[in-house]
């Protein structure tokens, strides 16, 4: 197996805090790896640890084989961060911020400007592109950071929350952009607190909270320790809901829930369970609009697993 960067026992203090408390990463070439917490986990710590923006006091990790420490500077030469903190130089225009970054890694004056053309038109920013980066909106300045990282065309890209604060739209353009970038042969860390959002792009989750990995799985594997499956059922008619909860109850051997009116859940341990629920509601002629067996979200993971959710801080501050 050939991995694209690996992390082995990591630990960082910042005086009395323990920001990671030993924690293992790895993404084989060419995949995603969703780095998933609430604020506060260590994500940005981890990922700045591989950046080789930061020392870990232990444990060690590699790019490409590289140690992040020993070859820092061939590390660098491979990576590209984009992330919480500021890549981009406001009073510059996006293309003049490309440009310099291509000059800073060694590209001819004009090679740079040929790659800093090539990015804003592919992150939708040409006429955007020759004005200073401070009159960007939040998403323009999102995009303009990622293709600041992209502009040494790395194999290895860092994402640090890419689309915390963007609107839905704005979220799913980046979503794309991943992707491409995946398509093209890259690997990619995805730091993120939207469970949705690791669940549509990561091939391998890492869900950290406190420093720590408290799970490490395919979103199909994460979603299969919050336990069982549900089957959800709505009937057509209201009038019926006391009887399928009858035969939700009498299949699984668990009292039927209403999360929502006019709907009923049940968990399933067995999914032969759902089989023998759609007979007898056919045989008992109930009509159904909804019948469905599905995994639990990774929102219901995450909780299962610590007791909280991803957005804690948000929620208490
Ligand atoms: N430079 C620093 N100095 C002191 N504490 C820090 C520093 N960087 C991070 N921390 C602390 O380390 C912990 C992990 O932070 P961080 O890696 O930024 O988490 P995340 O990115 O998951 O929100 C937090 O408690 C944070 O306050
Ligand atoms: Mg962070």
């Amino acid at each position: 197996m050939s991995y694209a960067f690996q992390a082995e026992g990591l630990v960082k203090r910042f005086g009395a805090t323990t920001a990671l408390a030993g924690i293992d990463l790895a993404a084989e070439e060419g995949t995603v790896l969703g780095v998933l917490g609430p604020n506060g986990a260590g994500k940005t710590t981890a990922v700045r640890i591989l950046a080789t923006l930061l020392r870990p006091d232990e444990g060690r990790a590699t790019v490409k084989g590289l140690d992040v420490v020993k070859d820092a500077a061939k590390v660098r030469r491979l990576v590209g961060l984009t992330g919480q903190y500021a890549s981009v130089d406001e009073d510059l225009t996006g293309l003049q911020n490309l440009t310099l970054i291509g000059e800073l890694l060694d590209l001819r004056r004009a090679d740079a400007k040929v790659r800093a053309a090539e990015l804003l038109e592919w992150f939708d920013l040409t006429d955007a592109g020759r004005r200073q980066a401070k009159t960007y909106s939040g998403g323009m300045r999102r995009r303009l950071d990622l293709a600041a990282s992209l502009v040494g065309n790395p194999g290895v890209i860092y994402l640090d929350e890419p689309t915390t604060g963007l609107d839905p739209a704005k979220r799913e353009d980046m979503w794309g952009v991943v992707r491409s970038l995946v398509g093209n042969g890259s690997t990619v860390l995805l730091t993120t607190q939207y469970l949705e959002e690791a669940d549509a792009l990561a091939d391998d989750i890492c869900v950290i909270d406190h420093g720590k990995v408290i799970a490490h799985g395919t979103p199909a594997q994460l979603k299969h320790l919050a336990g069982g499956q549900t089957i959800e059922v709505r009937p057509t008619d209201p009038a019926d809901l006391p009887a399928v909860s009858g035969v939700l109850s009498g299949v699984t051997g668990h009292e039927a829930e209403s999360p929502r009116r006019g709907v009923l859940t049940v968990p399933v341990e067995d999914e032969r369970a759902f089989t023998a629920v759609v007979r007898r509601l056919d045989e008992a002629g109930i009509g159904v609009l909804e019948l469905s067996l599905r995994l639990p979200s990774l929102d219901e993971v995450f909780f299962t697993l610590t007791g909280h959710t991803t957005r804690k801080e948000e929620v208490a501050a």
